[in-house]
């Protein structure tokens, strides 16, 4: 019986350790959850790095074996391999790269040995698991080159690779020393997945104009193979955040939230720590407001979450520094006896927690540079109690394209921010019901589930051609 092989740089779960026994969480992210009904099926497996720094094989050897009564894979990644590969060119050339970033990017010769040879060994753990008439599907801008890497090493199997972030202008793009190599890699795939139909037009631009490839409508012609390249918007699991609203667990903290934000405007905003993300030119709006309108003091405050996340790079402690300083000057220049003006968090927080405060939050600011989706944008919908609430959304977001309804800025003028701050808190209670309704209509109507079955259908479909023109 064939089965799919679901690929990814992490493995969908959280490993910890107590009185010496290991303890594995399924993650709550949306990839997680939504393949979470492929992978745990019949043969079907995930392969990915457990995100830990593992040293010895005996601790290796308990991991593997416990992870394979989850139908889940390990690839352990060294410390060099953590360095070089994820830290360095995962994360240091591409992620700046993609998201349009580049003065921040560096271009070492060792993060991309690294990250061909790291590449290679998640190709080798599929190999060890790989049949004839298999699908394997790629996850991620961490691993670019394995769908050709595949394709190469085995006959008869179907490869979709999904990019979760931007695929940026060819001009961008362009940048990168190893860009031909990092395209053909790509290519080996059978489908090619993007969130939007922008990310797939500036791919098929970068493939037409670097490499000797013919371009028709969404497909790419390579020697003769065809290559499907379409755009998938992802979604979340919008039931799942549906029914935590009406979990008691999750009841008792939103009442908690309703005692302590009391006759506050809350404006939420909760995003890993990243340069993308917009942070800082969401908090200097919020200053705006409070230096041009001091009517608002003691009335809103801004709820902020954000993630710890590749704390070893550079750029990302900056980050964290430029933002403590920053909360810090505001709620000293602003702060009451009673009242601040930004809580600030610098945690990750449980699910029950994060849907009492969707559903308390009065207002959601998303406010990326770039961003291939945002899925906070979504969960703020699909937690909403009643149809009201006002998102206020980047335009460089790729939820942008479906969330309409939002109050849609642009992140780099920070006066847009302010005045769409002001909008949304005077914004009537029959405007907040229109919007809200349609917004929550498409997140629920197009959510995770429905993302894993167009693709994996439209690769069964690429599949079944494949078949019926070998058999001609
Ligand atoms: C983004 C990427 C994912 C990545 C996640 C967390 O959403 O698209 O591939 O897993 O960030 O980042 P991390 O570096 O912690 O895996």
């Amino acid at each position: 019986m064939c089965k799919t092989i679901i690929i990814s740089n992490r493995l969908p779960i959280k490993i910890t350790e107590e009185d010496g026994n290991l303890i594995l969480k399924d993650s709550e992210g949306g990839l997680a959850t939504g393949l979470g009904s492929i992978y745990k099926q019949n043969k079907n497996i995930w392969i990915g790095w457990p995100g830990l720094d593992i040293k010895t094989e005996e601790e290796k050897a308990k991991i593997t074996s416990k992870l394979k009564d989850e139908n889940l894979f390990p690839v352990f990644l060294d410390e060099d391999e953590i360095q070089n590969y994820y830290e360095g060119f995962s994360n240091e050339v591409l992620w700046p790269i993609f998201h349009y970033m580049s003065t921040y990017a560096q271009f070492e010769q060792k993060y991309w040995d690294y990250y061909k040879a790291v590449n290679e060994k998640f190709r080798d753990a599929i190999l060890a698991n790989i049949q004839p008439g298999d699908t394997v599907w790629i996850q991620d801008y961490q691993l670019l080159l394995l769908p050709k890497l595949i394709r190469d090493s085995i006959q008869d199997v179907s490869i979709g690779f999904f990019q979760h972030i931007p695929f940026p202008s060819f001009e961008i793009f362009r940048l990168i020393p190893w860009r031909e190599e990092i395209l053909k890699g790509m290519l080996g795939a059978d489908l090619l997945g993007f969130h939007t139909y922008d990310d797939v037009r500036h791919f098929l631009s970068s493939c037409t104009r670097l490499l000797q490839v013919q371009g028709v409508a969404n497909k790419l012609i390579k020697k003769g193979r065809e290559i499907m390249v379409d755009a998938f918007p992802m979604g979340i699991d919008a039931g799942k955040y549906k029914t935590l609203t009406k979990c008691p667990g999750v009841e008792e903290i939103y009442q908690e939230y309703l005692k302590t934000f009391n006759g506050l405007k809350v404006i939420l905003s909760i995003d890993r720590l990243d340069y993308s993300k917009g942070i800082i030119q969401r908090i200097e709006a919020l200053e705006m407001i409070l230096d041009r309108h001091p009517e608002y003091i003691n009335k809103i405050t801004l709820y902020m979450i954000v993630v710890p996340s590749r704390d070893s790079i550079p750029q990302y402690k900056e980050l964290r520094d430029e933002i403590d300083k920053l909360v810090g000057n505001i709620n000293a220049r602003f702060r009451t006896t009673s009242w601040h003006p930004i809580q600030y968090f610098y945690r990750s927080f449980p699910i029950e927690y994060l849907s009492a405060i969707y559903s308390r939050a009065d207002i959601c600011l998303v406010t990326p540079m770039r961003d291939g989706m945002n899925l906070v944008s979504k969960e703020y919908v699909a937690s909403r109690r009643r149809s009201s609430g006002v998102l206020i959304l980047s335009e460089m977001a790729g939820a942008s394209k479906e969330l309409a309804e939002a109050i849609i800025i642009n992140p780099n003028n920070i006066g847009e921010i302010y005045r769409a701050i002001l909008q949304a808190l005077e914004m009537p209670e029959e405007e907040q019901r229109q919007r809200m309704t349609a917004l929550t209509n498409t997140v629920e109507k197009f959510d995770i589930y429905h993302w894993v079955k167009i693709f994996m259908d439209q690769l069964d479909k690429i599949k079944l051609t494949q078949k019926q023109n070998e058999t001609r």
